[in-house]
């Protein structure tokens, strides 16, 4: 089952200029950043009620976020959807023949992730994360 957006991942160039408008601007508040290594990032986490924005700054020119910032620019990357069960959700969309990047999920920090192609899903890069570790 679905479950709340657990957070909304954007590309950005700088991240110290992009939390100038996320902070300053508009008045979150950022709660920690982390780099992390397995995807060349540095995220900015930015609670925004139930959910989070998360600010991406590519930390190489050839990691998949890198690439995503040269062709398409700066915007946004990737919704995540919290589920219950995400071995149960990725066998239902198997069976509906959704097209997904991750046929098993894979450990994230949070969580255990899997993405769904963009391809299947209308343009929009989704992220399923059944979380073991609460924000
Ligand atoms: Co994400």
């Amino acid at each position: 089952m679905i479950g709340r957006i657990d957070h909304v991942a954007i590309v950005v160039r700088d991240l110290q200029a992009a939390l100038a408008v996320y902070e300053d601007a508009l008045g979150l508040t950022c709660s920690h950043t982390e780099k992390v290594p397995e995807q060349e990032v540095t995220v900015a986490f930015l609670p925004t009620g139930d959910s989070e924005i998360e600010l991406l700054e590519p930390t190489s020119t050839d990691s998949g976020v890198a690439r995503f910032l040269e062709q398409r620019g700066e915007g946004m990357h990737h919704i995540c959807l919290e589920v219950d069960d995400i071995e149960a959700t990725l066998a239902d969309l198997a069976a509906r023949g959704v097209p997904l990047i991750d046929k098993t999920p894979k450990q994230g920090v949070y969580g255990r992730v899997a993405f769904i192609h963009p391809k299947g899903a209308h343009g929009v890069l989704i992220e399923l994360m059944e979380r073991t570790d609460q924000p």
